[in-house]
């Protein structure tokens, strides 16, 4: 799909390259390389601490590493507090409209005011430091008032998200032990409310440790409330114990800010866990610098929060900067395929940052859409997900930015809590190509052994260096955390991404896609495994695998095989059943495409599936190696 060597060079324009925050990248790269504690320490300084660090970066535990330490701080003390004695308090923080066209409008001042009575909610219902707190929403302002509410009393927060279904809340909220569920009624999507009570409640019986759940009322769906555990948060925030002043928890540091579960190469999800003082401070600092973000910007980006690019840069990363964040929440071509565009002319929109699945979709509507709208506020655009393909890397670039606006395509994961590669905005662009590392991080790309391969060749990417966002572990998991990602090299720890990558002669780096068995199918990280089990759970399934095949929208669309139960007979209708079965326990975003019913699976000797195999055959190439095959 991208082609390194016969890529074109976008140059960026006069008029971006004279406003860039960072007009230079070698020489602060190779700065922050040879210093890279007295750069993430600078960058800190920009930020308010209530205890300054000893230590910037403590290698004693490595990979446990840790940042900042013995610093005292709290995410939303930057995010929100401090804002509430510069000029950005009267500053709009959250521009919110429904897909309905309601409008909901935060300034910082506002939004203070929101996440002390939510946190004010929570303590009452008994949560306390270092409890896990699910939350299950739509995208709606509760949601970013919920988590920022958690992250001030010092609750870690558990965001799933709402595309989810029963089994994967279920299986997230048993793995964090979380007493407490805050969800709503339900959301919207293409002008019908999306039931999702309804949906918590089926978890909640999967998963008994939810004692209390809060529910906001988004639309009017009727829905059970259970008269012991259920409350609504409108009944709630209406008593006096949800004043709207409320103190910030001064934590260390190294305390837990959330838990974010994403899919791994086998069993059960993974759930990432991020700290309060080196997220802040990686967040912003990309935000910032990879973005270029000033401060009368309106930034959108248009993912959910309730994935780690709308942690990171709908929420913390913008926050902390003072931006004002944009949040919609409906579906891109709703009533028609402008509403996005129709979103950008409306509030003035500097900045989108949006998936290639999402560009790819609204692509397929034609240029007219688009050149209906003023998009001239735009400036700057982002990319995430997945490799864009330089047909729509080009669309993105001509007909949305007009040619006058750089792409920034960041490449980074759940566990890198920010981006790692990426453009900025003064950086030669070729499309399907991500770049050059952000400040302080080292890349390379190795073989099976370990050795850096040569230019143009595919391999590893792995990480040389620690960075503040990392993840700091697998909750309740260290020894899962550092088996799957981290090799010692020569006394040197280095982090395995898993993802396969080249690097062209000009040192750019081409993210080809994942090694393992994870899947990106619109830009949704799902795991292999998880969809297998969604499918065996059905009674009429003995043993299945999925894999992905490429799709023009989608990147990845899933296929699945299945060995059914002695004297159940394939039929199409099974093959639906089947295929809806996995969207109720998983969600949609999970529905594979097509399920093949097989008498066997190609597994090794020792019984494990060779997707690769069925990958294979479902193409028509090549089998390759097939001496582990079992006979
Ligand atoms: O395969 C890479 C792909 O997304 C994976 C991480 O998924 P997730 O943890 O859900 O985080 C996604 C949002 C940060 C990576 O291992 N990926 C992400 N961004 C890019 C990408 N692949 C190519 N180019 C990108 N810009």
């Amino acid at each position: 799909m991208n082609d390194a060597n016969s890529s074109e060079l976008f140059n960026p324009s006069i008029n971006v390259m004279e406003q860039a925050n960072i007009p230079e990248y070698q020489a602060l790269y190779d700065y922050s390389i040879n210093n890279r504690e007295a750069f993430w320490a600078e960058q800190a300084e920009t930020l308010g601490w209530y205890k300054k660090w000893d230590k910037v970066l403590d290698e004693s535990q490595a990979p446990f590493y840790q940042w900042f330490s013995g610093g005292k701080t709290n995410i939303v003390h930057n995010a929100v507090d401090r804002h509430l004695t510069n000029a950005n308090r009267n500053k709009m923080a959250i521009i919110w409209e429904g897909e309905n066209g309601q409008v909901r409008n935060y300034s910082y001042n506002g939004l203070n005011r929101e996440v002390c009575q939510f946190a004010n909610v929570l303590k009452s219902m008994g949560v306390e430091k270092g409890d896990v707190v699910t939350i299950y929403m739509p995208q709606i302002p509760e949601l970013i008032f919920a988590m920022l509410a958690c992250a001030k009393i010092g609750a870690i927060h558990s965001v799933v998200y709402g595309g989810f279904s029963t089994d994967a809340l279920a299986s997230r909220i048993e793995d964090a032990h979380s007493r407490v569920l805050i969800t709503a009624d339900g959301g919207w999507r293409r002008g019908k409310a999306i039931d999702l009570k309804t949906i918590a409640d089926n978890a909640m019986k999967r998963s008994p440790t939810i004692e209390v759940c809060i529910c906001v009322k988004n639309n009017d769906l009727e829905v059970e409330m259970e008269a012991t555990r259920d409350f609504w948060y409108h009944d709630l925030v209406a008593l006096p114990i949800a004043s709207p002043k409320c103190g910030t928890e001064q934590l260390d540091a190294e305390d837990p800010l959330f838990i974010l579960y994403t899919s791994g190469t086998t069993g059960s999800p993974k759930g990432m866990l991020h700290t309060h003082g080196g997220y802040s401070v990686y967040t912003s600092t990309t935000h910032r610098m990879a973005f270029d973000i000033k401060p009368e910007d309106r930034w959108w980006c248009a993912a959910d929060p309730g994935w780690i690019t709308g942690h990171s840069y709908i929420v913390y990363g913008p926050l902390i900067n003072g931006a004002t964040i944009m949040l919609y929440e409906g579906a891109p071509n709703y009533p028609y395929p402008n509403r996005w565009w129709q979103i950008i002319e409306k509030y003035g929109i500097n900045i989108l940052y949006t998936s290639p699945t999402a560009i790819r979709g609204l692509m397929r509507f034609g240029d007219r859409w688009p050149k209906k709208h003023d998009l001239s506020s735009l400036r700057l655009l982002g990319s995430v997900g997945e490799p864009i393909n330089p047909e729509a890397w080009k669309w993105y670039h001509q007909v949305i930015g007009n040619g006058n606006c750089p792409i920034i395509d960041t490449w980074w994961q759940t566990e890198t809590g920010g981006l790692m590669i990426c453009p900025l905005p003064i950086t030669p662009l070729k499309p399907g190509s991500a770049t050059k590392p952000f400040f302080g991080n080292e890349i390379t790309i190795v073989d099976d052994e370990g050795r850096e391969v040569a230019a143009n060749e595919e391999g590893k990417l792995i990480i040389n260096n620690p960075w503040p966002g990392m993840a700091r572990t697998i909750f309740k998991d260290d020894e899962r955390y550092k088996s799957l990602y981290w090799n010692e090299v020569d006394g040197k720890w280095r982090y395995l991404a898993g993802d396969s990558a080249k690097k062209d002669d000009d040192g750019y780096i081409w993210v080809i896609g994942r090694m393992d068995e994870v899947l990106k199918v619109s830009g949704y990280r799902l795991g292999t495994a998880e969809i297998e089990s969604a499918l065996v759970s059905h009674p009429q399934v003995t043993e299945a695998a999925a894999i992905g095949l490429p799709h023009e929208l989608k990147g990845n669309a899933i296929h699945t095989y299945a060995i059914l139960a002695q004297g159940v007979a394939g039929s199409d209708e099974l093959a639906l059943e089947l295929r809806e079965h996995v969207a109720r326990e998983m969600g949609r975003i999970a529905m594979p495409e097509d399920v093949t019913f097989v008498e066997s699976l190609p597994k090794t000797r020792s019984g494990k599936i060779m997707r690769r195999v069925l990958k294979a055959r479902a193409l028509g190439q090549d089998e390759g190696d097939l001496s582990t095959l079992e006979e």
